[in-house]
């Protein structure tokens, strides 16, 4: 960390925000460029523009979602295309991903579906309204599994309280690892978190909901016996 000085040349140790992923270079196939190209324009929102009215960006009022690292987005446009009633807003960092998600947006002409291409905190902090999404949702987070590693995690109780706020009184996040020393810890830090109901029967975690699509990965973890741990907590107040 390198200190830096004020204008009254005060030390003022420099902030560093530690970050939940680390950019990846990633070769973009044709179809991943075609869909930042093409679809970018009427898909992709910037972080420059600031606090947003959903209801305008979409021409309509529905209930909207909001994911955090997508990936490569298959959950995200299956969710998407499965319910035209409902808007989605999705958040990843990763090009390749952006571009997959916007390609197949295109093929299946969402209207229901908007991309950030940035850090979804920042997002969250700077482009959504208070009580303006009725559900978050962060599926399989990178775990980083080393202790030294742990800080990265996204889920912490800064994190609990943002989403807090953005959630509508009554919406729910909605968090699903693969990981079971991650659910444990989503569930300790969910469960600190003030103004948040566990909505698991037996106050840990909840069945696996119909709603949430299995990906190719997830399939792959249950025929190697891995377990799938899915949380959600709705907002109280
Ligand atoms: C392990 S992958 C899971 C992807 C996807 N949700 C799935 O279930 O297949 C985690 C993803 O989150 C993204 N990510 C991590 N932190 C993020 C952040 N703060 N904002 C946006 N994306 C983030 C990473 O780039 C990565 O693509």
């Amino acid at each position: 960390m390198t200190d830096i000085l004020d204008s009254a040349e005060n030390v003022v140790p420099r902030m560093r925000t530690i970050k939940s992923f680390v950019m990846r270079a990633g070769r973009v196939t044709e179809g991943q460029q075609r869909g930042l190209e093409v679809g970018w324009p009427g898909y992709g929102l910037e972080l420059a523009d600031g606090l947003r009215d959903f209801d305008q960006v979409f021409g309509r009022s529905a209930p909207r979602t909001f994911e955090i690292g997508f990936g490569m987005g298959h959950s995200t446009l299956e969710m998407a295309a499965a319910a035209p009633e409902q808007d989605f807003i999705g958040v990843e960092v990763h090009k390749p991903g952006v571009g997959a998600l916007l390609n197949g947006a295109l093929h299946q002409e969402l209207s229901n579906l908007r991309v950030y291409s940035c850090d979804a905190l920042d997002v969250l902090r700077q482009c959504v309204p208070d009580a303006g999404l009725d559900r978050v949702l962060l599926f399989f987070p990178d775990p980083w599994h080393k202790s030294r590693h742990h800080k990265r995690r996204i889920v912490q109780p800064a994190f609990a309280e943002l989403v807090r706020q953005k959630l509508k009184v009554g919406g729910v996040l909605h968090m699903a690892t693969d990981w079971e020393p991650y659910a444990e810890h989503m569930l300790e830090v969910m469960s600190a978190a003030p103004g948040y109901r566990n909505l698991a029967e037996d106050g840990r975690f909840v069945p696996r909901p119909d709603e949430r699509p299995v990906t190719k990965f997830e399939r792959r973890g249950e025929r190697l016996g891995h377990g799938v741990w899915d949380l959600k907590f709705a907002r109280l107040d």
